[in-house]
């Protein structure tokens, strides 16, 4: 979603600019934007639709050239993808340009009351309220910082925004309203930089400060000061990342999904390190020592997250149950943040988010707070707004991942999930010892298991040639593999475009058993689980019906294999580990079929890696 990035330094703001914005490139967008103050403090604005490639043609004819700036790439919400509509927004002065990410709820009002007061407005967005909003109390002679201030308390919503002024000394105010994605602040002698997300800054400083929620940066030649909503100084540290200064890089990849895909036996290793001992048998979770006082009163466990991670959500709910015996619920997000839910002090929550900036999923992490109940965040990004808000956090590990479908991310937090089931369990001696040296026998070889998956890869890539142009997948599971037939149905539609859906096996006859014709394959997943006969009948319920069945099946089930159309074959393995495991064929058979039809694998259509907005 929308990727911020500004710059006040000694530097050509325009390269930097452009550096940071095309490391923001992997949260998706669809329009492109730049504000840089030339040398006698007028603003110089180049904007463009579609990729940043299309903005840097646009600047090659117009060298924009200053010291101070800021750029934006936006992800529509508010107003169609058009030049207009992207940021930066100016005032009627042109005195003030704005960037923001977020929306603005009252907009509507706001607009129609700044009109009446003669304000002309340029674009359909909601965000250029904001620079209306300033301009009136510069007019009154007020600081930049004052009519930011002010700005903020007009509008109802989430915004983050970054707001520069012309013809003052040079100045960048940043703001965060709510959860509408973070900002981070890169310190160096004589130069700051500020953007979205950690890799926008990687080039160019290890020096990190945070902006939360309710509090504005004002960056200037003089340094960087810190107020809170009521206007009180706040005092910060800098904090070093400790982080490759170096781009993701596709190497000998085409994609960064498949790069990420095959990435993943290294990526569980990782998850694995340090938490389970392979030869002492032990499992720690060192990063949980601030919550275990608190483990005892638990009595449920409530896991949540939007999207891939609600899917994850849902195998970890039966992992809990099965592994830790609690009762245990998913829940989506962005339902869950306005549900009527009873949420008690003896709930654990646990949010899951590769990003750690789902809007949807921050607010319902609040709520879950609010109501006093033990929450952990499970994420890919150390340092993000949900690691602030819970009380403790599991980091996936899984590097950055670029490609908008989220792969490697999702089966580091299947394997966190599971960990995390054992660890709960022992805590609570519902986890005898010699489970637990089974299950980290088990653990063990997850890796290995992981890449006898993904060697199936040119296997299924023949398989994706021949249903490339199929209309319609149904993909259907029982148990722990209902999720995984969900993933599977989301791959396939976010980056290949064909209508996908999942079902339990066992509703097939309660209703999408009557999709099933000429134009629909399904896919059934019926690898070497308990209830596998189940599915099996359903399969033969379909095959009556001259459907065609793919079947994601073990390997050496030769009975299975010879009554289907195709398989996607999986190593044997034990059961608790069957729903990471079958992630693999999902995945790899999604991008093949994306490969073929020729798409932007790594950007689809429509959508963002980081979902800031509800
Ligand atoms: O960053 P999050 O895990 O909170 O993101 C939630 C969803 O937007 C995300 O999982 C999305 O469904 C996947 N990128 C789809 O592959």
């Amino acid at each position: 979603m929308c990727g911020i990035m500004g710059y006040l330094g000694n530097q050509e703001a325009r390269p930097i600019l452009l550096q940071g914005l095309e490391n923001l490139e992997y949260r998706g967008y669809d329009s492109t934007g730049l504000s840089i103050l030339s040398e006698t403090g007028e603003f110089q604005s180049v904007k463009s639709t579609g990729r940043l490639s299309a903005l840097k043609s646009v600047l090659e004819k117009n060298k924009l050239s200053g010291n101070v700036g800021i750029g934006h790439t936006r992800w529509a919400t508010h107003g169609q993808v058009t030049v207009e509509n992207a940021h930066p927004h100016l005032d009627c002065n042109n005195s003030v340009a704005v960037v923001q990410n977020g929306i603005i709820e009252n907009y509507r009002q706001i607009k129609e009351n700044l009109q009446s007061r003669g304000h002309i407005f340029k674009s359909d967005t909601d965000s250029e309220v904001i620079p209306h909003l300033i301009e009136e109390v510069l007019d009154q002679g007020q600081s930049l910082e004052s009519a930011v201030e002010f700005a903020l308390t007009q509008v109802k919503g989430s915004v983050t925004l970054l707001v520069t002024q012309s013809k003052i000394d040079p100045k960048i105010v940043a703001a965060r309203l709510g959860n509408a994605g973070g900002l981070v602040i890169g310190v160096e002698d004589n130069e700051l930089f500020i953007a979205s997300d950690i890799p926008a800054l990687l080039p160019f400083s290890n020096n990190i400060m945070f902006l939360n929620p309710g509090e504005i940066a004002i960056l200037s030649t003089d340094g960087i000061e810190f107020v809170d909503d009521q206007g009180r100084t706040i005092e910060k540290q800098v904090s070093t990342q400790l982080v490759n200064a170096t781009e993701p890089d596709k190497g000998e990849y085409d994609w960064f999904m498949y790069k990420e895909i095959m990435e993943q036996p290294d990526v569980l290793l990782n998850v694995l390190r340090d938490r389970v001992g392979i030869d002492n048998f032990s499992l720690e979770l060192p990063e949980l020592s601030s919550i275990t006082e608190q483990l005892p009163k638990i009595n449920r466990v409530i896991l949540m997250g939007c999207g891939t991670s609600y899917h994850a959500a849902l195998v970890g709910k039966g992992f809990i149950e099965s592994i830790t015996k609690l009762p245990a619920q998913a829940e989506i997000a962005s339902e869950f943040r306005y549900a009527n839910q009873v949420i008690r002090d003896t709930d654990l929550v646990v949010a899951l988010t590769q990003s750690g900036e789902t809007a949807d999923t921050l607010e319902a992490m609040e709520k879950a707070k609010q109501a006093g109940a033990v929450l952990i965040a499970i994420t890919n990004v150390l340092d993000s707004q949900s690691t602030r808000i819970a009380d403790a956090s599991l980091h996936m590990r899984a590097g950055i991942e670029v490609g908008v479908a989220s792969t490697k991310t999702f089966t580091a937090s299947l394997l966190i999930l599971y960990i995390l089931s054992i660890y709960l369990g022992k805590n609570r001696s519902s986890v005898s010892e010699i489970e637990l040296t089974e299950h980290i026998h088990d653990l063990e070889k997850l890796p290995e298991y992981i890449g006898n998956a993904l060697n199936e890869s040119p296997n299924i890539h023949l398989l994706a040639k021949d249903y490339a142009n199929t209309q319609y997948f149904l993909f259907m599971a029982r148990g722990l593999l209902f999720p995984i037939a969900l993933e599977g149905a989301l791959k396939l539609k976010e980056i290949s475009y064909i209508h996908a859906e999942g079902h339990p096996a066992g509703e097939m006859k309660h209703g999408p058993i009557a999709l099933i014709g000429p134009d629909v394959t399904t896919i059934a997943l019926a690898p070497n689980v308990p209830n596998k006969e189940k599915t099996e009948t359903t399969i033969e319920e379909i095959k009556t019906r001259n459907g065609v069945v793919l079947g994601v099946v073990t390997a050496g089930d030769s009975n299975l294999a010879s009554r289907l159309d195709g398989c996607l074959f999986l190593p044997s393995v034990p059961v608790n580990l069957v729903p990471i495991v079958a992630a693999i064929p999902m995945q790899l058979f999604a991008y093949f079929i994306a490969l073929e039809k020729g798409l932007d694998i790594d950007h689809p259509r429509n959508l963002a890696k980081s979902v800031t907005v509800e």
